[in-house]
């Protein structure tokens, strides 16, 4: 099987196993573990933050990311197609009473224009107030869409104008980097909070940290516990996580380099499907046009290549650690000749 469901799908290397194996651990609930304490204080030190925590998903970093900024009653405003608003399980809402307004975007994408027309920070006794925006990247949904730093940047100043928080869920935020070069500080800093996870194209098996001041840090750490988040001797996955850092982190280009292949090869079929000059890093999502996604898919699967249909009429894959470029390619042939029919 050639499984480009998404990046989730790696298993740890024997090296990464290994490392996890000699870990040295200790509570963490007690702050006492020293492997999960040296990984947030790299990461934070990666996003130009001052401290960090260590979580079981990127969800429940979000969620902890969110709730720092935004009171339960208010709202952060987001993307029409962010993780947060569609794959969370409406735990902002359902869990932490927060509201959610959606901006449309081009491939998730961000605009400063599409914000400000939305944004409605203290609202008064009528409207909800807008408490943050939260913005993806690279965006799962949009297709692995690297968002534009200088729009990031200007929608960070109409928060601080505003007085309102900015959260970044960065699951991907690696892939971006490594796509353009720009420093994962320069990302991080302009954020009030920040989450990354490590068991996407870095491939590790779990893990998410969450980044921002120190006092928000120790806040977040009492609203980990309130979800069952408080973990014991959580090193031994930190060290997967330090261990992709370390040897998983570069590589991710040739994933990026993969998705192309797989993209180019579906556009030898279907041109219409999608133009592989969109694909930017590892996500590649192709429109079916009237074909029903679904059956496509299946398809795939019985000769041999897993692919997600994501909506009626489109079709994602992703590219990780665990397929290689040969794989991408003969993958996308075959999801291009099923296309064309
Ligand atoms: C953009 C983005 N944010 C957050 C998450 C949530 O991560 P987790 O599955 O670890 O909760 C995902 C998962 O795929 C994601 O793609």
């Amino acid at each position: 099987m050639i499984d480009l469901r998404s990046d989730t799908v790696t298993k740890p290397t024997e090296q990464m196993r290994e490392a996890m194996l000699t870990a040295p651990v200790g509570d963490d609930v007690y702050a006492e573990d020293p492997t999960v304490n040296e990984l947030e204080q790299r990461v934070a030190a990666l996003l130009g933050h001052e401290a960090g925590l260590f979580c079981v998903s990127g969800s429940m970093c979000n969620m902890i990311g969110v709730r720092l900024l935004v009171e339960p009653g208010q709202e952060v405003i987001c993307d029409v197609q962010a993780h947060i608003a569609r794959a969370e399980m409406g735990a902002h809402a359902a869990l932490q009473g927060v509201t959610m307004r959606t901006f449309p975007s081009d491939r998730g994408k961000v605009a400063l224009d599409e914000v400000a027309k939305i944004i409605s920070p203290s609202a008064g006794p009528y409207l909800v107030s807008t408490a943050a925006v939260a913005v993806e990247n690279t965006h799962n949904f949009g297709g692995g869409t690297i968002q534009p730093f200088e729009e990031l940047i200007a929608v960070g100043e109409l928060c601080r104008e505003h007085a309102i928080g900015y959260h970044l869920d960065g699951a991907r935020l690696w892939n971006a980097h490594v796509a353009t070069g720009v420093a994962l500080e320069s990302y991080g800093r302009m954020f009030d909070t920040v989450s990354v996870c490590f068991s996407k194209g870095l491939g590790a098996p779990v893990g998410s940290v969450l980044v921002s001041t120190t006092e928000n840090i120790a806040r977040a750490r009492v609203i980990r516990k309130r979800l069952g988040g408080g973990w014991r001797q959580a090193g031994v996955l930190a060290a997967a996580c330090g261990y992709a850092l370390d040897h998983h982190l570069h590589r991710l280009a040739d994933d990026h380099a993969a998705a192309r292949g797989f993209a180019e090869a579906v556009a030898s079929h279907v041109p219409a499907a999608l133009d592989p000059d969109t694909v930017e890093t590892n996500v590649v999502v192709i429109n079916t046009g009237s074909t029903p996604a679904a059956p496509v898919a299946t398809a795939a699967a019985e000769r041999g290549v897993l692919v997600s249909a994501l909506g009626p009429f489109l079709i994602r894959a992703v590219t990780h650690l665990d397929v290689t470029i040969e794989d991408c390619e003969s993958a996308g042939q075959l999801v291009g000749k099923l296309l064309s029919g």
